[in-house]
């Protein structure tokens, strides 16, 4: 995905471009642009390379002052990164500048048909397609001309365009890409999110699918594709502008590792209310889930991965059978539906293309759908029938840590409250496990504490050169160990492979050799002997164990090379403590290895995009 702003005021623009771009690059950062209309032309800048390319070519291009621009910061889809392919791109009379996030699906046709007709395309994007196709529509009218084009394009988009005809005008629509109008004193704003906003402004519209919006410095107007005006509700940003700050942490990751005790925090005190788990204004009911027969859970990355756990910890509680897909994949194996069913969707930013994409396709095929999202309003949030946000704040590192672990308060949470409706839970049952659940936020904060004292630091650091990791467990701990690999490999670039400990003898051992680093995750009570016997196995083989696990299990630490050591607690609920080690020992491989932690390569904060 990418990151679009525009601004309309009395301000210089480019400077508020270029801060509203910084504040959006964890959304993707190949390259970046930015178009300015003054006097009855477009001026417009575009570098391959992250934001500090362009600010550079800012510095030796000055543009002339204007007071209407907009702004990209991209993550490449079509065509590789380069100048040619940044955005924004010009129709070829110069007559509009155009910035886009999302795919245009009939690109090339529409291409072929707009070069039969003369035009000629400097990129390979997709995005020129429409910039020349608004030109080539262009009948003086922004807003008509844009009807007419939304007509011709099928796919996702979040538009911004600027047209040297209207310096007094800028135009945006949205359809599957998210897009924001920051409403300020006789200036106005396009944002694709809201730390973009916050330097500025408060108040926002959440553009709906398929909302032309016209924003003047006096006033904005919106439309629907007929081109009737809609009124629009103005939503106001609660949290504070330095939550988007680094406040002292080298990256945005290290301080939202740190925050998971406050997120957790929130997420879970509101929802315990006089000794029971309350979701206010879900509009499932006790009958619904008694009678339900059958849980889906899609997501994707590392929210698929809070969706195994959450099916452990469901079937555990509730016996309800559940079944877990990549979004990805379950949009297109043609799922089988069945009466009395339930589709719970995870998603930390409520954007993810393929996760929206399997949402729609449950909710068309009857099933209703129960989000976990953490983007207040976001495109998930409200497809959803029902939606239990995780209260962990904004979340800018690319690789997510407070987001998930917050995911799986939720998923416990509607574990012990769907047991609850069935009648499965018996009271000193419940009863523990909500102290244990009141309990997360200060246990993650001691572990946390104890995993920053330096060892985890320095074992990183003796471990950073290494090319392949296995991290291994069973059940839960399997779930985890898939977490855990994604963290290391999407920050530090070293091929992780999270594998069931018990399935490793069936072939994959064969790849353990001396000195081959495993990391054994071992907290399950029930399983703990037998990740002993596969701890065993590929020590004969030469590996360097590092094993996770509980305070006590001593007979764990005697077959490991080293050992971390996490608090005890309730087999359901390990998985909260023993991915933070591992979110710490990625971090520090990352650091170690000179890797960019918050903007990993050829990564973006939410996938937009199929
Ligand atoms: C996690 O560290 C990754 N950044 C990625 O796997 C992410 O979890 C995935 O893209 C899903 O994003 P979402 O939760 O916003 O839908």
């Amino acid at each position: 995905m990418c990151g679009i702003v525009g601004y309309i005021g009395m301000q210089p623009a480019v400077p508020v471009l270029m801060a509203g771009l910084k504040s959006l690059e964890y959304r993707g950062y190949d390259s970046a642009g930015v178009s300015v209309c003054v006097s009855d032309e477009i001026y417009t800048v575009k570098a391959k390379g992250d934001l500090s390319h362009l600010e550079a070519k800012l510095k030796e291009t000055a543009l002339p002052e204007a007071t209407l621009g907009i702004g990209h910061t991209r993550w490449a889809t079509h065509g590789a990164p380069s100048d040619v392919n940044s955005h924004p791109h010009m129709g070829r009379k110069g007559i509009v500048a155009l910035v886009h996030n999302g795919i245009i699906e009939n690109y090339l046709e529409l291409k072929a048909e707009l070069m039969e007709k003369g035009c000629t395309f400097q990129s390979e994007t997709d995005t020129e397609i429409v910039a020349q196709l608004f030109e080539y529509l262009y009948d003086g009218d922004m807003v008509g001309t844009l009807r007419k084009v939304l007509q011709r394009v099928h796919g996702a988009y979040a538009l911004g365009i600027i047209c040297k005809d209207h310096p007094d005008q800028l135009l945006a629509v949205r359809k599957d890409s998210p897009l924001l109008v920051g409403l300020g004193k006789e200036e106005n704003f396009i944002a694709s999110d809201i730390p973009a906003l916050l330097s500025y402004t408060r108040d926002y519209y959440l553009l709906n699918d398929n909302e032309i919006v016209l924003l003047k410095r006096d006033g904005v107007s919106i439309f629907d594709l007929d081109g009737n005006p809609i009124e629009k509700e103005v939503f106001h940003v609660s949290w504070d502008a330095s939550v988007a700050e680094k406040e002292g942490y080298d990256y945005f990751m290290m301080k939202e590792i740190m925050e998971q005790p406050r997120a957790l925090q929130k997420t879970i005190s509101p929802r315990i209310l006089e000794g029971n788990i309350n979701f206010e204004g879900i509009g499932l009911t006790e009958e619904m889930i008694a009678s339900l027969r059958r849980i889906h859970i899609v997501a994707c990355g590392s929210a698929w991965h809070a969706g195994i756990v959450g099916r452990y910890v469901l079937e555990k509680l509730t016996r309800i059978p559940v079944e877990v897909d990549i979004a990805s994949e379950f949009r297109y194996r043609d799922p089988i539906f069945g009466e009395n069913e339930l589709c719970i969707v995870i998603s930390q930013s409520g954007e993810t293309a393929d996760t929206l994409a399997a949402l729609r396709l449950a909710k068309q095929a009857g099933v209703r759908i129960l989000s976990i999202v953490n983007v207040v309003g976001s495109s998930i949030a409200r497809e959803s029938d029902d939606v239990i946000y995780t209260w962990a704040g904004p979340e800018i590192a690319v690789a997510t840590t407070k987001g998930y672990t917050t995911q799986l308060s939720v998923l416990y949470m509607i574990a012990l409250y769907f047991a609850k409706a069935k009648g499965l839970l018996r009271q000193e049952e419940e009863k523990m496990y909500l102290e244990e659940l009141k309990l997360l936020p200060e246990k993650t904060s001691q572990v946390l504490h104890a995993c920053n004292s330096g060892s985890i630091e320095a074992l990183a650091k003796q471990l950073c050169k290494r090319e392949d990791f296995f991290i291994i467990g069973r059940g839960i701990d399997y779930a985890a160990a898939m977490e855990s690999s994604l963290k290391l490999k999407e920050i530090s670039y070293i091929h992780s492979e999270a594998y069931a400990a018990g399935e490793l003898k069936h072939g994959t051992i064969s790849l353990i050799e001396e000195g081959t680093p495993v990391i054994a995750i071992a907290t399950q009570s029930t399983l703990l002997e037998k990740l002993v016997s596969n701890i065993k196995e590929v020590k004969a083989r030469g590996a360097y164990v590092i094993a996770i696990t509980e305070e006590g299990n001593s007979f764990v630490a005697d077959v490991a090379d080293e050992v971390i050591y996490i608090p005890k607690a309730t087999d359901l609920f390990t998985a909260s403590y023993n991915v933070l080690p591992m979110q710490i020992f990625a971090y520090h491989v990352a650091v170690a290895r000179g890797c960019n932690v918050d903007k990993p390569r050829n990564l973006a904060k939410s996938v937009t995009v199929e």
